[in-house]
């Protein structure tokens, strides 16, 4: 069965039908991904200038925007040039924000707003390790930044100018990755997450959940006959269209692609629809004791 599914909203702002709202939940909860192909991301003429590498400070893959601070990093240029490209990022956060509180209403009082980020650069031939290499399927999670079950939910926009699709491979359903890893993932040691702490490796205590999907992180990317064998299927998101996912749930490997916009949402279990579709609780379901 497919885990992508394709809706038809085209704008930003869309009130759709009350049966296609409760189809979208549903289906993003699943931890599929939604295909929104009529949801484009209009760049004007001036700003199509900025679909070139040379804008990047190449320090950072990504030229971010912080909605806290409302500034852009990773990026070079001069201060004029430098306005209006941190104008197109927020026009696009603001877009994405409001796109995901029009299609998922409850989820607004409760989201944690991240970063923006604009990729002009192709996405690289060769990572500098196997376990940053996102061309492999995973899931995110992030290693200094314990979540505790805290979701991750991306908004995707592929802005090409030259019709070149983002390509990504989508894998198997969380459950099922959750099933057959878990049983081959260390456990956490004692004192372990208050050492890691105490060093400054993570920014707070690593709870079990954190230590369980970093651990599964690396054993799908380690694992190079899962890579070739696991249920996976090629998704060649066009350019001109939007997709939304929960990263930490929907397991993908992007392969191939230049020029793209990212929003990252947070998300607690409790703001979900259905709290037991989380990574956390399907986890704890698994091992049978509380990890966050
Ligand atoms: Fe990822």
């Amino acid at each position: 069965m497919s885990q992508i599914e394709t809706f038809a909203v085209a704008n930003w702002s869309p009130a759709p039908a009350a049966a296609d709202d409760q189809r979208m939940i549903a289906t993003l909860e699943a931890g599929k991904v939604l295909l929104l192909p009529r949801l484009s991301f209009e760049l004007r003429s001036d700003e199509r200038r900025f679909l070139d590498p040379r804008w990047s400070d190449r320090r950072a893959k990504n030229i971010s925007y912080d909605p806290a601070s409302a500034q852009i990093k990773g990026a070079i240029g001069n201060s004029a040039d430098l306005e209006d490209l941190r104008r197109l990022l927020e026009r696009f956060h603001l877009s994405a924000v409001g796109l995901i509180k029009n299609l998922f209403p409850a989820y607004g009082p409760q989201l944690r707003i991240a970063r923006a980020s604009f990729r002009p650069l192709p996405i690289a031939g060769r990572a500098s390790s196997w376990r940053k290499d996102d061309s492999r399927l995973h899931v995110d999670a992030f290693p200094s930044r314990p979540n505790r079950g805290e979701r991750i939910l991306r908004v995707f926009a592929n802005v090409n100018p030259n019709s070149v699709p983002r390509v990504w491979r989508v894998g198997e359903p969380f459950a099922d990755l959750a099933r057959r890893f878990l049983p081959k993932l260390p456990r956490q040691l004692p004192g372990s997450a208050a050492l890691l702490n105490a060093l400054h490796i993570t920014k707070s205590p690593r709870s079990a959940y954190d230590h369980y999907m970093l651990h599964l992180h690396d054993a799908m990317k380690a694992d190079l006959e899962y890579q070739q064998t696991a249920p996976q299927e090629t998704v060649p998101f066009a350019a001109g269209c939007s997709w939304i996912c929960f990263s930490d749930q929907t397991s993908h490997a992007a392969m191939s692609g230049q020029h793209l916009f990212e929003q990252t949402l947070h998300l607690p279990v409790s703001g979900l629809y259905d709290a037991d579709s989380s990574p956390l609780r399907v986890l704890e379901k698994l091992s049978r004791r509380k990890l966050a």
